[in-house]
Parts: C-alpha cells; sequence; structure tokens
C-alpha cells in the first residue's frame, strides 16, 4: 500500500500511544508458563503480538479476548504442547529469540519456528549457542539462521556473557534458567530493557541483580497477578518526533512506559533541544509489572546536532532511525556510532535509512556501525521504501508530515507489526 504523507502545519492535542510491544509478548508468554490463568489489560493488537498470542494456544494456552483485556491459561512451566506444524512468528524477534529460552527445557519434546522472509534474514544462533551450553540441541538453516529446530532437554545452569547487549537474548537466557538445575546468570555488556526482569519478580521469581549480572534458579512454578500494559515508547517516539519537528506543534503522550532502559531516545532528543517534558527522570508512578509510567508534552524546538556514543546505543536502539532524522534539520552533524546491531533488525536499518533519507534530500552517510547526517535544515521529501520494516514506514509519514513536498511511503502497511492505527492518529492531530 502506497499512502502519499502531505506536509502538515502544527500537530496538536492528547494521544494514547498503542500498548508496549516488548512488555506484551513477555506478558503472554509468562501468562502461558503460569500456573493460574492471567488478566492481561491492554495487551498490544496488532501483527506482532498476535503472533505471540497463536503461538502460546500452539502451545496449550487458552486465551479469551475481550474488549479490554485478554485471560491467558496457561500450561504450567514443564507442561508446553508438544506440537508438530511449526510455530510461525511472523515478523516478530522478539517471539522467535524469547521462546526458545522456555521450549529448550520442555524434556522429549521438539518445536521448529519459522517466520517471514525478514525473520529468515535474522541470526539465531545467538541464542542457540547459550542454549546448546545449556543442553540443549538447536538445528538452523545453514547453521544460523530460521526456520531452526529445537529439542527440549533437561537444562542445566550456566552463567552466559552476551557478546553484544541484546535483551532478547538475555531473556531468553533467563527463560530458559527457570526451567534449568541450578542458578543462571547473564552477564551484559550494558544495559538492555529489563522486562523480562521486572515480570518475572512479579510472578515470585527471585531475580538477583549485581552490576552487569542478573541471575535466576529454577522454579516449580510462575504465579502472576493481573498485568496492565503501559502505552509503548518506541511507538510514541514516531509522535514526540513529528511533534518536535513540524512547527507549532504540542502534544501531549498519555500513560507511556518510561522505564530506564526505554528512554535513551527521550535523552538523546533533551540534548538536540528538543522539548520533551515528563516524568522520566525519576517517574513516581507506581504501575503494574513494576513499569513506571509519564505523561509526555511534546513542543517544537530548534535543534543542535549531537554525538550518539555506543552505551546510549541498546537504550534508543529502536528510535536511531528518528535520530537520524531529526538530525535532519538539526545544526551541525549528527552521528550514531556503536549501533551495528541496526543491520539486523526488520530491515538492515542503517542501508535502509541512509538510502530512504538520501532520497528524501539528506544528506547522510552510512558507517560500518551508524550513521552521519548533516542538518540542512530538513527535507524536501520524495519516495521511501518501508521494504516491509513498520518503524522506516512510520518514519516516512513523520518525515513527510515535516518535509517540504510530502513523502510517497511505499508499503505503508508494515506499520501494522506495531503500530496499526498510526496515521488515524496522525490524523487526528494534524
Ligand atoms: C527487544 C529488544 C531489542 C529491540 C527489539 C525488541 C525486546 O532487540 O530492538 O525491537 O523486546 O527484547 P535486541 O535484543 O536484539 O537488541
Amino acid at each position: 500500500m502506497n499512502v502519499f504523507v502531505a506536509p502538515s502545519s502544527r500537530l496538536r492535542g492528547t494521544i494514547q500511544p498503542p500498548p508496549d510491544k516488548s512488555i506484551s509478548h513477555r506478558a503472554a508468554i509468562l501468562a502461558t508458563m503460569a500456573v493460574e490463568p492471567v488478566t492481561i489489560r491492554n495487551y498490544l493488537d496488532a501483527a506482532d503480538t498476535t503472533s505471540t498470542l497463536n503461538a502460546m494456544r500452539q502451545l496449550g494456552a487458552l486465551v479469551e479476548e475481550h474488549p479490554e483485556h485478554i485471560v491467558v491459561r496457561g500450561t504450567g512451566l514443564r507442561e508446553a504442547a508438544g506440537i508438530e506444524r511449526p510455530i510461525d512468528v511472523g515478523n516478530a524477534g522478539t517471539l522467535m529469540r524469547l521462546l526458545p529460552g522456555w521450549l529448550a527445557g520442555q524434556e522429549g519434546r521438539s518445536y521448529v519456528l519459522d517466520g517471514d522472509a525478514s525473520i529468515r534474514r535474522r541470526p539465531v544462533d545467538r541464542i542457540a549457542e547459550p542454549l546448546r551450553r545449556m543442553g540443549a540441541v538447536v538445528e538452523a538453516t545453514g547453521g544460523r539462521l530460521p526456520p531452526f529446530t529445537l529439542h527440549g532437554r533437561r537444562l542445566h545452569a550456566t552463567e552466559y556473557v552476551l557478546p553484544v547487549a541484546s535483551a532478547q537474548v538475555k531473556s531468553c537466557v533467563l527463560l530458559a534458567g527457570l526451567v534449568a538445575d541450578g542458578t543462571t546468570t547473564v552477564v551484559e555488556p550494558a544495559p538492555s530493557r529489563d522486562h523480562t526482569e521486572r515480570l518475572l519478580s512479579c510472578a515470585g521469581v527471585r531475580v538477583e541483580r549485581q552490576g552487569a549480572r542478573v541471575s535466576v534458579t529454577n522454579q516449580d512454578e510462575l504465579v502472576l497477578e493481573a498485568i496492565d500494559i503501559p502505552g509503548d515508547l518506541s511507538s510514541a517516539a514516531f509522535l514526540i518526533a513529528a511533534g518536535i519537528l513540524v512547527p507549532g506543534s504540542r502534544l501531549l503522550i498519555t500513560s507511556t512506559s518510561v522505564n530506564w532502559t526505554r528512554t535513551g531516545f527521550l535523552r538523546i532528543v533533551e540534548r538536540m533541544g528538543g522539548i520533551v517534558l515528563g516524568d522520566f527522570e525519576s517517574p513516581a508512578a507506581a504501575v503494574s509489572a513494576r513499569e513506571p509510567v509519564s505523561d509526555l508534552d511534546v513542543a517544537a524546538g530548534s535543534l543542535q546536532g549531537t554525538v550518539v556514543t555506543p552505551d546510549e546505543v541498546p537504550l534508543a536502539i529502536d528510535e536511531l532511525p528518528l535520530v537520524a532524522l531529526l538530525g535532519c534539520w538539526a545544526e551541525g552533524a549528527t552521528v550514531v556510532q556503536g549501533a551495528q546491531e541496526l543491520r539486523l533488525k526488520e530491515s538492515d536499518r542503517i542501508a535502509r535509512v541512509v538510502e530512504g533519507l538520501r532520497g528524501l534530500g539528506a544528506t547522510i552517510e552510512a558507517t560500518e556501525d551508524g550513521f552521519e547526517v548533516e542538518g540542512t535544515g530538513g527535507l524536501r521529501g520524495g519516495t521511501l521504501a518501508a521494504h516491509g520494516d513498520h518503524r522506516l514506514a512510520m518514519l516516512g509519514a513523520v518525515a513527510g508530515l515535516a518535509s517540504r513536498d510530502g513523502v510517497e511511503v511505499v508499503g505503508m502497511e508494515a506499520a501494522a507489526v506495531s503500530y496499526p492505527r498510526f496515521l488515524d492518529d496522525i490524523a487526528t492531530l494534524a
């Protein structure tokens, strides 16, 4: 689907972003691992998280869908159903990398995981390696790609030093640790999103954190209270960027997750001169799943270039394409370093962002591990191809709102992976 997004005059209004995708995936998986039914309010209704619910049903969960909540009746920690048919993760990298942690400990049962064309180019060797060390057998295509087969075994604990900061790999190993003999430890090279740890604590698991080390011990069962999913800051980030770039804008973005492991983008935006007011430095709101939330008040501001350093990358990983976009309007250079992981996302987000923004008039170069943008006062507009990547589609649309001539986004339907109502929400603000 091609959509032309015209330049907009100021954006105004109050908006609730969609529920958090990362937390929704985790809530559904942990609810399936639990013994008692779990109510999840505000579960994300989007393509990725639908893939997760379908996978949970295949594994034996009963999922009741109501207008405002879902109820998941799980199987317990060691009773996932054995199934013949492959589990289709669709486009969902988080599902593909988290779920095997649990399934690796289902003794005597085997599972095949597969997904769409984008998933088939995303490596799973990063989870296969620790799971093999714990005793599972993993057979991946070409040694590193989906589809892959996982043979569940009795697992033993390990101490695993992550080669790259990845919340998905960390979470996979921690989930395996719940069903492994002993205490499993993950050592992170840099902090990454910690939603799994927070949810596990809610489920009665003692999650020990000592600096870069996080450990869990095997469990008999998980018991979870009802979970409320907050708004997704990674989705809100597109609205925030639009609010900053379209002159005269003022947006109030409500009830959004401000877990510090996700707020790197807000800190980068502030440094660039964008105005985002909210309770995200020391959030007070204590909410469900131990996830802090805040409203965010966004206003346009004049921007300065900045350097995003490798230590900041995991805390803003999915928002880095937006940093490149903001850089087009900023004075001077905007540089992102240490973000080679972007090449392994739903698309190669270094190559695609550079190609896409350049086509709209940006002065931008790809580097091995990021990009360098020279601010030129804005973008002309043109055509940007989403390449099946939801975040590229929304990037193109935000570029269109702020551009001189508008942007034709090729493949806008990709936004349905995380934010199906994106264009409607933009329309209500315009
Ligand atoms: C996610 C972790 C990140 C992120 C992805 C969601 C998660 O991936 O890019 O969109 O929910 O754990 P990595 O773990 O590969 O960094």
